[in-house]
């Protein structure tokens, strides 16, 4: 079966693609560090690298060559979510405001290459990949209208295809990583078609839910994923390190250490209580929404102890010689809990200061080793490794781990598409519990 994948980044969603039995015969990413990767672990797939505006005409050249007159099956596409990310919304919201950003995001309208791609290829399948902010994104369409993402990728395709954008947790398939994302499958393959009519959807059934009912799994947690690697510490360069490869993490200096030593599991430090009498009732941090509708972290949080007035182990900057509480919200300097999935992974997954980034137990961020397993990443074979032979920084390699999905999860929704293409999957098979939402 073959497919063409586009914004391929690193290839982790191309893990599953490959995993559930497609050729991948063409790739295009913008960045070179990143497609380098892909080249090493996806050595027979014609790799463009470029943006995709200007090689749109090669990769349509390039897979019909190479499709030698076969129908193209899947067409595999991830357009990056920056514009419309969920986390970047108060940062973008007043950058609007305030005129340093366009009201459309240009990065959101890489839907329109995407979909012209689409058209000129009629694969039997079209996957995207988004954040659910996608859904209700609107675009300018080439004749200046306002239309939503989805809305236009329904209207591009045609009557031919049917199908729709869902928003599924990758958790309930069985990654140790709450992750929502917005999957989008339209077909014009027969069997999918009838599927679809029938069903409504294309989303297989959870196999795991929070609780583990209606004969799933329960959700794969933390601690089932990382619990027997080596202990590390962050407070020197000695207990930082081990022997097994990526599993070491950045140094805190001695301040950060005291706040997160004293964070317990699930909270965070901006919470901590006094170390020095014991009080246990200094008031907790919080945030809420200003005028404009933003986010705001309180800044009547204390720093110093209510009753005894020493300093406590909250997060805390130096203004000449004072220091203040820093700022920030409750869910920076905060422990995730070992007996859930993790949140979603971020390219800021080595930093304390990012939201729920601490070890559950241990006085560190996670290293990269135990992120590749959150990741699911173990359970395909890759390597970080580049085609022309440099080295992949940890920098490169957060970032493509941030913007992508867990294969793994991916991977339950493809092969539930390639059951369904070969007929092999049955309607009624198919009972169980429906997903997050639906768009
Ligand atoms: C969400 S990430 C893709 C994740 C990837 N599919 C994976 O599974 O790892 C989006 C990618 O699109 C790339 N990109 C952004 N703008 C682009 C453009 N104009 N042309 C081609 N690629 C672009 C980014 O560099 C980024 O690697």
């Amino acid at each position: 079966m073959t497919a063409i994948s586009l914004f391929t980044s690193g290839g982790l969603g191309d893990l599953a693609i490959r995993a559930a039995g497609f050729d991948i015969l063409v790739s295009n990413e913008q960045l070179e560090d990143r497609h380098a990767v892909f080249k090493f672990n996806f050595p027979k797939t014609h790799a463009i690298t470029g943006d995709i505006w200007e090689v749109v005409d090669q990769v349509q050249r390039d897979a019909c060559e190479r499709l030698n007159g076969v129908d193209l099956k899947l067409f595999y596409a991830t357009p990056p979510c920056q514009g419309m990310s969920k986390n970047g919304q108060g940062k973008l919201l007043n950058a609007i405001r305030a005129g340093r950003k366009p009201p459309h995001d240009d990065r959101n309208r890489l839907i329109v290459p995407t979909m012209d791609l689409a058209c000129r290829l009629r694969p039997e399948i079209v996957l995207l990949e988004n954040v659910p902010q996608m859904a209700d994104t609107p675009i300018v369409d080439d004749d200046g209208s306002m239309v939503q993402i989805v809305d236009f990728i329904r209207t591009q395709l045609g009557s031919e295809y049917v199908g729709r954008a869902e928003v599924v947790e990758f958790a309930d398939y069985g990654v140790p990583q709450c992750r929502q994302r917005l999957i989008t499958v339209f077909s014009r393959n027969p069997n999918l078609i009838d599927w679809f009519t029938d069903c409504g959807t294309f989303m297989p059934p959870p196999t795991h839910t929070r609780d583990g009912q209606n004969g799933t799994a329960r959700w794969v947690t933390v601690r089932d994923t990382i619990e027997g690697l080596p202990c590390l510490d962050a407070r020197s360069s000695e207990t930082a390190v081990s022997n097994v490869p990526f599993h070491r993490v950045p140094l805190l200096d001695s301040m950060k250490h005291w706040w997160v030593k004293n964070t317990p599991q699930e909270h965070s430090a901006f919470d901590n209580q006094c170390v020095s009498c014991g009080f246990q009732g200094n008031q907790t941090h919080s945030a809420g929404r200003d005028r404009h509708g933003i986010n705001r972290a309180s800044r009547e949080t204390p720093l110093y102890c209510q009753k005894c007035g020493s300093m406590l182990p909250r997060p805390s900057v130096d203004r000449g010689g004072k220091r203040d509480l820093m700022r920030g919200y409750t869910s920076a300097y905060k422990r995730m809990s070992f007996d859930k999935p993790a949140s979603a992974l971020t390219r800021n997954l080595s930093y304390a200061c990012s939201d729920n980034k601490l070890h559950p137990e241990q006085n560190r961020v996670l290293s990269l080793c135990e992120a590749f397993r959150i990741h699911t990443l173990d359970q395909y074979d890759y390597e970080w490794q580049r085609s022309d032979n440099k080295r992949v920084s940890d920098k490169t390699i957060r970032e493509v781990i941030g913007e992508s999905i867990p294969p793994a999860g991916l991977q339950v929704i493809v092969d539930h598409l390639v059951g369904i293409y070969r007929g092999e999957i049955s309607q009624t098979a198919m009972v169980g519990p429906l997903f997050a939402s639906q768009v």
